[in-house]
């Protein structure tokens, strides 16, 4: 039996090694423990039509529209027309939807859709928002598929190899061959694998204010980037426009679908006056007019308004309690809210399949680019492509089709108005190779603040030069494993053993900042503001 390693353990990771665990000795490789990822943070929900008055074609069409023209349309049509059954597949696996007949006494079938609550977001033009524990979502799908992984590792079909990060992509002949990693006891191993499955999230933490945990430092794109995996789209990241101020943490967009205003520092509402679906615009709309009404108010942040909403506590918990904690109150006070990197739309380039230009390596999730998202993610389509792309590369896997996905003209056609825009395409390395991370010229705090002054909301070829300037710079000098600007660093992975902790920061730092070279050369490339890249020295869409 062929061995492969799935690479995190997020939604697209467990759903793919669950799948895989059939048919393949499955080794789970993740870097944190068992489900440490920005799944487990997921409050708003999943989203699919599950419902006879609501359509596919109208998901599809939303997703295409969120997207500003960007998605590939293919793409599109598998995650709407797969989602529905990924979503009842997770209800049998576990996971309690909330009932739309809560407190009525009525003991609603949890298998039954047609029972379950519908949760509005924006730009959606239906509620097709299903979720679990309030706004807890991520959180259930993490727990019910973990029990099952579990249950695999106890029957000898799944490995797990958790507190062990990964370092590098081995390749034979220009096929994936195995992963370096970093395990708990120090010292770089060598895990041969004939596939390897890459679901390692995002890397919110190139920038100094995120939504996503500590972990999230894109360990698998740069991987991917330095075997000469192809790219693309790093220039689109999403900014979600309703962080706490002052923290990372998430206000999900579902309490603005439940009715919640977003007000200016002098209480005045000014969404309706930048987009006429007002405070449930795509997202990319939404963050970029707080953005700017935050600057028309000297930096301050903008206020979100759940005062009227319907027993705003009940719906949200994990939200109300994390806000009580801070001395909020959801129900009663006006919440500070600013922008934050939440998700990058851009990733490892991959067919339908999940297969990525290079033999035997596949990508899912946020660390892939499918096309699915275009330049703007459609809200709560994050965990529903995970869910569907992770199923449908365990089935190639399944099938034995590992070869690459090789992107002729026309296939790139697909994807509109999308250049390739990676100077990264380089063939893969042929002998078996464990390339190292270079050192990273800047330290962790110096680079995440750069990022967010010239690779955020707003972006000019000035500002993004100067970034990429100062990225190069100390290219070439050594920085130790654990530099001082890395070392110190709040991390809530206490189980990381302290004496690897300062290896692992450097390797995430260079990953990070090669990573944030790579947007930026992708920012500069596209002159045009499209979606969530807003050029301020090219003609701009909105003005706030
Ligand atoms: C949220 O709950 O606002 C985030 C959902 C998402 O990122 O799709």
């Amino acid at each position: 039996m062929d061995r492969v390693i799935v690479v995190g353990s997020g939604i697209a990771g467990l759903t793919a090694a669950l799948r895989l665990a059939r048919t393949h000795l499955v080794t789970v490789v993740t870097k944190g423990r068992l489900g440490e990822s920005n799944t487990a943070l997921a409050q708003g929900g999943i989203a699919g039509v599950l419902d006879a008055d609501d359509s596919i074609e109208d998901h599809i069409a939303d997703t295409l529209t969120a997207g500003a023209g960007h998605c590939d349309a293919e793409a599109v049509r598998v995650l709407c027309t797969d989602g529905p059954d990924r979503i009842r597949d997770l209800a049998a696996a576990g996971v309690v939807f909330d009932s739309a007949e809560a407190g009525t006494g009525e003991t609603p079938d949890p298998l039954d859709p047609s029972g379950w609550a519908r949760g509005m977001e924006g730009a959606h033009s239906a509620p097709r928002i299903w979720h679990s524990g309030g706004d807890a979502t991520g959180r259930a799908i993490v727990d019910a598929l973990i029990a099952r992984l579990l249950n695999e590792a106890t029957a000898g079909r799944v490995a797990l190899r958790t507190e062990t990060m990964l370092v590098d992509l081995v390749l034979d002949a220009g096929a994936v061959a195995g992963v370096s990693v970093l395990g708990c006891g120090g010292g770089t191993e060598v895990l041969p694998a004939e596939a390897v499955v890459l679901a390692t999230g995002g890397a919110g933490q190139v920038f100094a204010h995120t939504t996503n945990p500590a972990g999230a430092t894109g360990d698998g794109l740069a991987a991917a980037i330095r075997a000469g995996a192809r790219v693309r789209d790093l220039e689109f990241v999403q900014f979600h426009p309703t962080a706490l101020a002052g923290s990372g943490f998430l206000v999900s967009e579902a309490v603005r679908g439940a009715g919640a205003l977003l007000l200016d520092a002098h209480g005045d509402r000014f969404m309706p006056g930048i987009d006429p679906r007002g405070e449930l615009a795509a997202r990319d709309v939404v963050a970029l007019g707080l953005h700017r009404r935050m600057a028309r108010q000297n930096g301050l942040p903008c206020h979100l308004d759940a005062r009227a909403v319907p027993e705003v506590g009940q719906r949200f918990p994990t939200i109300a309690a994390a806000l009580r904690a801070q001395g909020l109150s959801l129900s009663e006070d006006l919440v500070p809210v600013t922008p934050a990197a939440h998700y990058l739309m851009g990733g490892v380039v991959t067919d339908l399949h999940g297969r990525t230009s290079i033999d035997g390596l596949f990508a899912v999730g946020e660390v892939a680019c499918t096309g699915v998202h275009g330049a703007n993610r459609l809200a709560s389509n994050s965990l529903l492509e995970g869910a569907v792309f992770g199923v449908r590369a365990a089935n190639a896997i399944a099938a034995g089709s590992t070869e690459s996905q090789r992107t002729s003209s026309s296939d790139d056609a697909r994807l509109i108005d999308g250049p390739l825009l990676d100077a990264q395409l380089i063939d893969a390395p042929s002998a078996v190779s464990v390339p190292q991370p270079a050192p990273a010229p800047l330290t962790r705090p110096e680079l995440q603040a750069l990022a967010w002054e010239h690779l955020g909301l707003e972006r000019t070829e000035e500002g993004l030069t100067t970034l990429l300037e100062a990225l190069d710079a100390g290219r070439g000098s050594e920085r130790p494993a654990g530099d001082a600007g890395s070392r110190g660093l709040a991390d809530p992975r206490g189980a990381v053993a302290d004496g690897r902790l300062g290896e692992v920061e450097a390797i995430e730092t260079a990953n990070l900042t090669l990573i944030a070279r790579t947007m930026a050369a992708h920012a500069l490339a596209r002159t045009d503001s499209v979606g969530a890249h807003v050029r301020t020295d090219a003609d701009s869409r909105l003005r706030a």
